[in-house]
């Protein structure tokens, strides 16, 4: 019997999307874009959503199911306690509903999805899936840890405080001094742990630190206050485990006095610049950088690194680290490896590769342990 005429077996791809973050309808459109790029002759989509409200759905019609839930309901920074549904019924993720997959692509942006909860759970349900592990994922996520690794690797960072919102509630004016005597303004307050720019502030003086102060710990328990740079915005784009490489980097022009949350998702005048207008010199050291920092978070498939170029002294520093960057049709991680030479849906499918990679080589790692040889 010749198999040759059988079609090769498809590949069935877990779509994740949607999720309790505000780029919820970012991921909406990233995951229409690549529905429509996979070849379907190669892989069987299951589209798998999540409400902003944390409920799982599957089936049909997941687009229009998730926009019908959204109605109404408030921009979210993010979820975390929410009446419905209610965590025991979070926990029967309907998952199990789609059938065995092959491989998930949780094409998440932001908390509960790109910070190592979603590759939590596909680690506990041993699932290969696009992107970074936990770790990676969590630390990416979060503005504090992430500056750690980044100055532990001996990578450029801008100078930066972090404090917790207890200490900010108990001793305001110590932490403002602290602020003061380290760094001068403008500074930039974020919360620890989100994106989108919500919570992101300007600090032009000690008023402007106290009002952002109070607005970042709101959403955080930890907040950072980081040097503000008049600064040109870089981004490169990262693909690989562990051998990645990086695209060209592109520019954004932000429509605003920075990249906030008007300006991504209000205005939609920001403008990217592919390839970014830099020297030869200036965009090594770009690259370079990149996959220095997706090294260093020891990330997997795919991360963007954010760079900010000082306009004074044309200094490069690393600002953050996206593990699952935007990614529609039109974002700018995959237009970077359009511009690299690699089109939208040949990424897609080096990613389900080096998802199934990686998992591959974790199944290599020895799991028992012989007692009777240890020492
Ligand atoms: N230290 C800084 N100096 C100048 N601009 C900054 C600085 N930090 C942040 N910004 C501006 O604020 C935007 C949002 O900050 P970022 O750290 O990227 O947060 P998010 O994770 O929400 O994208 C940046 O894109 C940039 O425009
Ligand atoms: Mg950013």
């Amino acid at each position: 019997m010749s198999q040759q005429n059988q079609p090769p077996k498809k590949i069935r791809v877990g779509l994740v999307f949607g999720g309790r973050s505000g780029e919820h309808e970012v991921s909406l459109t990233s995951a229409k874009g690549i529905m429509q790029a996979m070849d379907p002759a190669r892989y069987e989509i299951v589209p798998i959503g999540i409400t902003k409200a944390g409920q799982w759905l599957t089936g049909e019609n997941i687009h229009q199911r998730l926009i019908e839930a959204a109605a109404g309901h408030p921009v979210l920074a993010h979820t975390t306690a929410v009446a419905e549904p209610s965590p025991e019924s979070r926990l029967a993720l309907p998952i199990s509903e789609t059938g065995p997959l092959d491989v998930i692509f949780p094409v998440l942006h932001g908390p509960f999805g790109e910070d190592g909860t979603v590759q939590g759970f596909l680690e506990l349900v041993g699932l290969p899936y696009v992107g970074a592990g936990v770790t990676a994922s969590a630390v990416g996520m979060d503005k504090a840890l992430c500056k750690r690794i980044f100055e532990a690797h001996g990578l450029p960072i801008l100078p930066y405080r972090v404090f917790l919102r207890r200490q900010w509630r108990s001793q305001p004016e110590t932490v403002l001094d602290v602020c003061e005597a380290g760094l001068t303004y403008p500074m930039f307050v974020k919360p620890a742990n989100l994106g989108s720019s919500v919570g992101v502030h300007k600090a032009k003086n000690r008023d402007d630190l106290r009002t952002g102060l109070a607005d970042a710990a709101q959403y955080d328990r930890k907040v950072v206050v980081e040097q503000g740079i008049e600064a040109r915005e870089i981004e490169v784009s990262v693909l690989g485990n562990d051998d990645p490489i990086a695209s060209v980097p592109g520019e954004i022009i932000a429509s605003r006095e920075f990249y906030s949350y008007a300006a991504k998702y209000i205005d939609n005048s920001s403008e990217l610049l592919i390839p970014a207008p830099l020297s030869p010199a200036q965009t090594e050291q770009a690259r370079q950088l990149a996959v220095a920092a997706f090294q260093a978070l020891d990330a997997a498939g795919l991360a963007r690194c954010d760079f900010l170029l000082d306009k004074a002294d044309g200094r490069l520093y690393l600002n953050e680290i996206n593990t699952m960057p935007g990614f529609t049709p039109i974002s700018m991680y995959p237009k970077l490896w359009e511009a690299s030479g690699l089109t939208y849906s040949e990424l897609i499918d080096r990613l389900i590769e080096l998802a199934l990679e990686r998992f591959d080589d974790k199944q290599q790692s020895k799991t028992t342990f012989d007692v009777d040889q240890a020492e």
